[in-house]
């Protein structure tokens, strides 16, 4: 989508009007460079309540040089970054680019900056198809080109609203790159191929740094938990170091976040069943967010440093693969009992959150399509959120709810560790002992490889919250962000979380 943010005078092919509740008035200006005719359409439609601004109604209104969507907003002392953003992306999805691609939207009285930014981002957000493996459809889509919107609004916002609308649009390009990851398919987007999609962004680029720990370089590091993850397939796993501003504050302790990146999980030896097996291409949605988060926070102009590490596998049962009953080595030195090869997130972050001890993290915040059990528990709703820290969990949820992506709070309970530390032949068990409370149990178990600070045992370990993405990477209908695919999770979350932006926000 293109965009510019101007006064409310021309009107293009197709103009979005969001109005309130129980206006029988076209509010002051709302109307101005409309041919004359639908004017008194507008007029008549407010005038005579076909149209009364509740939330959710919409109604269109024709006429020869230009169609007019007046959409419900509700209340003016109601409005929510939920209803805004919601209402922008159904305004969105309903329009087809068939009545011409110059889009208006004029925000009239009783908006200001945040709630025309909701809307208009909904609208962005919402404006995405994959459509790379579909000739015609893709070409159809070329050819009529990109929306052409054009942001109107009361001359005292342009200023603020123009500047703002860049990090909105920075943003949204993040949460697009990572759908695009997730969706591509595990025949084409394997760990190595990922790895170049990252050196390829950072090339040229001079405040950003990417670096590539491939099959030799992991033996060299004894990355036990990719290698073994990895090791069966013959596309071979491999890591991924984003740095986000290298050179600044190289002493300061500042974030990193960790991405599970398996490519595509067969489950192993311990095969999955294969119903709908295809959507385990999408469990590498974590990497995915990892990589669009670092996006976004370049495009956007955050001049703060920030690490993100990608851990990527594929997960392929087959002669060279790991089995039920090893016991591997991990990057911290601490062995794990292999119950179950499709428990292979977890083998594959215990060496991602021990290497980001290394890079002095203010905090860790790792991002996995983990678990089925967390999908059982929250749906498609929420993610679960674990942390080792009360002050780092309330911030991702805050930041999460005003995002609407919820991170819903679940306990690192002390009988789940000592389920998992309950290996009668090795350090840690990468299965619990029964299914229950199979989220929680993962969780635990990643516990146990965040490292204490500096990696001295008499330290407290690094603060470290964990998301497990499963049910909110994709499947949701309930999301109006997105039509259906990969949905881009917790990009924004963690941009606001980082950023920092305040809590009025
Ligand atoms: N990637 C899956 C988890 C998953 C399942 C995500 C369904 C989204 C939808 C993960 O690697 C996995 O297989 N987990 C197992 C763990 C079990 C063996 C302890 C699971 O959830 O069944
Ligand atoms: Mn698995
Ligand atoms: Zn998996």
């Amino acid at each position: 989508m293109d965009w510019k943010v101007t006064d409310r005078e021309a009107t293009g092919d197709v103009m979005l009007l969001p109005l309130w509740q129980s206006k029988s008035k076209a509010p002051h200006n709302s109307l101005n460079g409309l041919p004359r005719s639908t004017i008194s359409n507008v007029k008549s439609a407010l005038s005579g309540q076909r149209f009364n601004g509740k939330i959710g109604s919409t109604l269109s209104i024709w006429s020869d040089n230009c169609r007019v969507v007046l959409i419900g907003m509700g209340e003016v002392d109601e409005l929510t970054h939920k209803t805004a953003r919601d209402a922008g992306a159904k305004a969105i999805a309903g329009l087809s680019k068939k009545d011409g691609t110059d889009l208006t939207v004029r925000f009239t009285t009783g908006w200001n900056l945040e709630g025309m930014k909701w809307f208009v981002e909904g609208m962005m957000l919402r404006d995405y198809a994959f459509l790379k493996y579909r000739k015609k459809d893709r070409e159809e889509a070329e050819e009529k080109g990109n929306w052409n919107l054009t942001i109107q609004a009361s001359e005292r916002y342009l200023t603020d609203l123009k500047a703002d609308m860049k990090i909105v649009a920075a943003r949204v390009d993040g949460v697009h790159l990572a759908r695009d990851l997730g969706n591509e398919p595990p025949n084409h987007l394997y760990p190595m191929a990922y790895a170049e999609r990252a050196q390829n962004w950072a090339n040229g680029k001079k405040n950003v740094k990417v670096e590539v720990y491939d099959w030799e370089r992991l033996q060299k590091e004894d990355m036990g938990g990719l290698i073994n993850v990895g090791k069966g397939s013959s596309r071979k796993p491999c890591m991924v170091i984003f740095t986000v501003n290298p050179n600044v504050d190289p002493k300061a302790q500042v974030p990193c976040i960790v991405g599970k990146g398996i490519t595509f999980d067969t489950g192993g030896i311990s095969l999955k069943p294969g119903a709908s097996m295809d959507e385990m291409k999408y469990d590498m949605h974590g990497a995915a967010t990892v990589f669009g988060l670092m996006y976004a926070l370049q495009a956007s102009g955050h001049k703060g440093r920030v690490h993100g590490i990608a851990c990527l596998a594929e997960n392929m049962p087959s002669a060279e693969a790991y089995r039920p009953g090893d016991v591997i080595p991990t990057y911290s030195g601490k062995t794990i009992e292999v119950l179950n090869t499709d428990a292979e997130g977890r083998n594959v972050l215990a060496d991602g959150l021990w290497k980001s001890g290394e890079l002095n993290p203010a905090y860790v915040v790792d991002l996995a399509t983990l678990t089925g059990a967390v999908v059982v528990a929250l749906g498609h709703e929420a993610t679960g959120l674990w942390s080792n820290n009360d002050d780092l969990q309330e911030r991702i949820h805050k930041a999460g709810n005003e995002e609407d992506e919820i991170a819903w709070k679940m306990p690192l309970l002390p009988a789940f560790e000592k389920e998992m530390t309950g290996s009668k032949i090795a350090d840690v068990r990468n299965l619990g002992k029964s299914r229950w409370g199979g989220s929680c149990t993962a969780a635990a178990f990643l516990k146990q490889f965040v490292p204490p600070r500096d990696f001295d045992e008499d330290n407290d370990q690094i603060p470290w919250a964990h998301l497990d993405i499963a049910g909110t990477a994709w499947g949701a209908d309930t999301n109006a962000m997105v039509s259906h695919g990969a949905t881009g999770i917790h990009v924004r979350t963690l941009h606001r979380l980082i950023t920092q932006a305040s809590s009025s926000n």
